[in-house]
Formats: structure tokens, sequence, C-alpha cells
């Protein structure tokens, strides 16, 4: 079997870590007896500035046909990212219907966190996030510019289907984990789209009798992720709370580095994509020291939606099993002076 991966590497660390992780994502499926075949796509922001723009017009059409997309990074510091990131990740996300955005926040054993008394184990919840729409929909504008009355409007958008969709994905996920999901809202305050969420999740909620279903608005749930981060299993929020929840969950369980996702296309009529949660990075750009396990574990996420749990096992044990030596390599961000490079070859070992 031979799966056919669109790999776009992007700006800044984006290189630097998709070059580091896609050579031990063709060991781990060699060893688990498939190939991995790549096609590179040199866009981002490089392009943008010879030619103007991030992909070509067709870009999205290319991609269609690969069974998933892998992706390193977006974003420079010479352009706005409203046009670097409208030029390329986003519309990926949005053609393809990638509703679903999974991301796992682990604290493995050996690393670090930030939190006291926090050790390996202690923190595993996986945050469900919206993917398309909401507070990210492309809908608003802006007019009378210069004037006192300029002004400009960003509505959120939440629709049945979209807001079933990754609230199904979230029951489905407890379900199969811990039987305990937390709903993030702020129905407080947003009395239409937040509101509308809350009652999808108690419908939803209906089918799924045997899940515990915890109500957090966002503000304290940002808190109590900090304050208590080891009572939670998954967690379903917004576009844009999942997002900046998402950093809270990669620090708490040590590094923007170490943090992977998942965007799926629930129906498998597109491909799905997988990245790292992080940017790119631009204060450690051309160092050789960006953290490449968020990207190698967003590669053990692709090999799981392939259905390759072999595969994807064996990277999560060579990743926990780097992470819990502490004569092994590790980058800056988890305290240690190795680089990116080190960190590969020495996972490609013990692969
Ligand atoms: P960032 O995630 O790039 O960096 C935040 C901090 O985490 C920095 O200190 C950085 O050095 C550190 N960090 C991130 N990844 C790391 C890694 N692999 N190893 C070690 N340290 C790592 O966020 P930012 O600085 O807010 O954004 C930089 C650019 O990236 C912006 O243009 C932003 O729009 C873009 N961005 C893109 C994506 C994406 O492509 N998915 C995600 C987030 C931000
Ligand atoms: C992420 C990023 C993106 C997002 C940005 C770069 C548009 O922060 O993937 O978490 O907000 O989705
Ligand atoms: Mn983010």
């Amino acid at each position: 079997m031979t799966y056919d991966i669109a790999i776009i590497p992007g700006d800044g660390i984006g290189p630097e870590v998709i070059d580091a992780a896609w050579p031990l994502l063709g060991d781990a499926a060699a060893a688990a007896g498939f190939d991995l075949d790549g096609t590179r796509y040199e866009w981002g922001s490089r392009r943008y500035l010879e030619e103007g723009a991030m992909m070509p017009e067709d870009g999205t059409d290319r991609l269609e046909s690969h069974d998933a997309i892998l992706l390193g990074a977006v974003g420079h510091p010479d352009i706005p990212d409203h046009v670097t990131l409208r030029g390329l990740m986003l519309p990926i996300r949005k053609t393809f219907d990638q509703q679903v955005c999974k991301r796992p926040s682990v604290l493995f054993e050996g690393v670090e966190s930030p939190l006291r008394g926090y050790g390996g184990g202690d923190i595993d919840f996986v945050v469900f996030r919206e993917n398309t729409e909401g507070e990210y929909a492309d809908i608003g504008g802006r007019e009378h510019r210069g004037f006192d009355h300029e002004l400009a409007v960003q509505t959120a958008v939440y629709t049945r289907a979209g807001t079933e969709a990754i609230v199904r994905a979230a029951f489905e996920e407890a379900t199969a984990r811990d039987g305990k999901l937390t709903n993030v809202t702020k129905s407080n305050a947003q009395a239409y789209g937040m509101v509308f969420w809350d009652e999808i999740v108690e419908e939803v909620s209906e089918e799924y009798p045997d899940v515990e279903v915890e109500r957090l608005l966002v503000d304290a749930a940002s808190m109590d992720l900090i304050r208590r981060p080891e009572e939670f299993d998954v967690v379903v929020a917004s576009n844009l709370f999942g997002d900046i929840l998402t950093d809270i969950g990669a620090i708490v369980s040590g590094s923007m580095g170490l943090a992977p996702s998942a965007n799926v296309n629930v129906d498998g009529d597109y491909p799905s994509m997988f990245e790292p949660v992080h940017g790119s990075a631009p204060d450690i750009t051309g160092q050789g020291v960006a953290n490449p396990l968020a990207t190698v574990l967003s590669g053990a996420m692709l090999f799981s939606h392939l259905g390759e749990d072999a595969a994807a096992d064996a990277l999560w044990d060579a990743v926990a099993d780097q992470l819990a030596d502490p004569d092994a390599p590790r980058t800056p961000d988890l305290g240690g002076e190795g680089g990116t490079e080190d960190v590969v070859a020495d996972l490609r070992e013990r692969l």
C-alpha cells in the first residue's frame, strides 16, 4: 500500500520541522509495511513575495487528490498575517470542509510543566475545535476608512450542521476515552451564537447518556486549564476559543513544540490536513533549534487517520521513550541544548 501525501512546508520553522519529520514518517511507514509518496508544494511567503500569491489559483484543486496533507507553518514577519493565512492555510481548512480540529495535550514523562507539581501522565486531554466557521467566518467588511465614523464588522457564524459535527465528534471521542466532556461557551455574553451552541450540545448529549457533561465559560475554562488541567478529558469549543485554549494546553504540557493537530474532513470526501499547533516561530527560524516533535506527532495523527495504527503507535512510543530518557537530546524549548536534527537522529534509532 502506498499513500500519496501532499507536503506543504510553508514558512519560518515550517520547512525545518517538516524536513526533519518527513524521513522519520517514512521509516515508521516502512516498518509497518506501507509506503509514503510525498509531493512537496513550495507554497508560502517566499512565493508571495516573488509572485504575489501564497499558492497558485488552482492550489486546492491540486491538493484534492492526495490521501492527506502535512503542513509545517504559515506566517512571515514582512507580510500581514491575515494575507498569508487567508492565502494558504485557512482556505485549505475551509475548501476541504475540515470541520473537526483535534488537538491533544499530553504531559509526557520526563517533560517539565510550568505548573508546579505536575508530572508525566498528569495532563492528558484533547480539544475538539470547530474549524471552519464560528468567529473565523470570512464575513464582514470595512467602510468609511479614515473618517471618525470608520467601521469594521466581523460576523461570527454558527450553523446547525457545523456545530453538530464538532459536538458529535467530541462526544464520540469522550465515549472512547474517559466519558467526560467539557463544553466551553460564552453564552452569558453571546446570546445568539453561543446560546445556540449550548442548545446543540444539550441536544446531542441526549444521544450519549454515558458521557458526563460539564459546561464552562471560556474565561473560567482558561483559568481551570491552568488550575486543574488533570480533570479535563475532552473539551469542545468554537473556532477562536479552541485556538486560544490549545496554546494553553500546549504550554501546560511543556511546550508549543510538542503539540500536534488534525484538521479532519469527517465525511472523507476531501483530504484531511495534519500540522503542528505552533506557528512559523520567526524568533527561532534558521537556528536549527525548532522542536520537530509536534510535527512528528502530527504525522502520527495522520497515520491514525489513514488507519495505520501500528505506525502511529510506533511514533508516539518513540517520542515518549525519548522524552523519558534524561540523556536523550532535547531542544531548548524543553530545557535542552540539542538541535532539531539531533532530536530526529535519536528518534530514528529508537524507532
Ligand atoms: P508561534 O507558535 O510561531 O510561536 C510562539 C512561541 O513558541 C515562540 O516563542 C516560538 O519560538 C515558540 N515555538 C513555536 N514552535 C516551536 C517549536 N517547534 N520549537 C520550539 N519553540 C517553538 O506563534 P506566533 O509567534 O504568535 O506566530 C508566528 C507566526 O506564525 C505568525 O505569523 C502567526 O500568524 C503564524 N502562525 C501560524 C500557525 C500555523 O501555520 N498553523 C499557527 C500559529 C501562528
Ligand atoms: C492555529 C493558528 C491559526 C488559527 C492562525 C495562524 C490563523 O493559530 O492553527 O492555531 O488561528 O487557526
Ligand atoms: Mn493557534
